[in-house]
């Protein structure tokens, strides 16, 4: 069998408001606009990712939390309506969506063979969490490609970041090895925001973009400084700073998704593409795509 590859790691963030503003059949609410510039540059990647073939999305997502080890999907075929907890005003969403089972097992048992605490969940009734869904769709709307679904330990919480790191980039590597040994070519989204101090009130229109700014300056500077890392290259040095970043701005990265996208990625050190940065209640976004077919990393 031919190798497989990572034909193209995205940081995908998830906020529910992106997919109020775009009104795609799937979502109850309608907005009236907001929150154009990111979602053109969903836009950007949308049409990079239409000219590349690849046969599964592999998704990490902050809020499919599991306390105990890492969770995959194991249940082929879902289908039901996702609400945001804390935005049910904007985001009822009817999903239905296919799992890659065969990927999903042979990633729980790589990283099961590297001692790894991890679960196959076979609930046919499980509700799949908004982060995994919305950066899906984000990402690849048609939603005519299986999916791999990766929980979140809460290792951060438990423990600290640098533990979290740890074991994340531990997951790349299995996840890395696993679609190596399927012949598969897969698309990576790492499902988080950067900083992610927000606003704890929300205007009465909530798409009315007068009211949309970073939630602090020093935020600003500290998502700047990671973009300016993953622009340049310099993959390992971000990770060497992401556990201050992630305590300084409580960033979304307390997940483990970027660690674990870039080790899967084996750090690449070459520039990635900001399709967009952007705030969602005063939290720090970016759409960054590490195109490693055209770096010719991949076969
Ligand atoms: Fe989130």
């Amino acid at each position: 069998m031919s190798s497989g590859s990572i034909v193209t790691g995205v940081l995908a963030p998830h906020p529910p408001h992106l997919i109020y503003a775009e009104n795609p059949e799937q979502n109850e609410p309608q907005a009236e606009c907001g929150w154009e510039g990111l979602r053109w540059g969903y836009e950007r990647l949308r049409r990079n990712l239409s000219k590349k073939d690849f046969d599964v999305l592999v998704v990490y997502s902050p809020h499919w939390a599991t306390m105990v080890g890492t969770h995959f999907l194991g249940v082929p075929h879902f289908k039901s309506v996702s609400v945001d907890p804390i935005f049910p005003n904007l985001f009822r969403f009817h999903y239905e969506l296919d799992v890659d089972v065969e990927l999903s097992q042979a990633i729980h048992d790589e990283a099961a063979s590297q001692g790894m605490v991890t679960k196959m969940m076979t609930n046919p009734d499980f509700r799949v969490d908004y982060g995994t869904i919305i950066s899906c769709h984000l990402s690849h709307p048609a939603w005519d490609k299986p999916i791999v679904a990766i929980s979140s330990n809460r290792a951060a919480r438990m423990f600290n970041n640098d533990y979290m790191q740890v074991n994340a980039i531990k997951l790349g590597q299995a996840t890395r090895k696993a679609i190596e040994k399927s012949g598969k070519r897969a698309i990576l989204l790492a499902s988080n925001s950067l900083s992610h101090r927000h606003f704890v009130t929300e205007p009465p229109l909530p798409e009315d973009m007068s009211k949309e700014h970073i939630s602090h300056h020093g935020q600003y500077l500290w998502d700047m400084r990671m973009l300016e890392l993953m622009r340049a290259g310099r993959s390992k040095e971000m990770l060497d700073i992401l556990p201050d970043f992630t305590e300084q701005t409580v960033a979304e990265t307390d997940s483990g998704a970027l660690s674990w996208l870039m080790s899967a990625m084996d750090y690449p050190d070459y520039a990635a593409e900001v399709h967009a940065y952007g705030t969602v209640i005063g939290t720090g976004n970016a759409v960054v795509e590490w195109d490693a077919q055209s770096q010719g990393v991949t076969p």
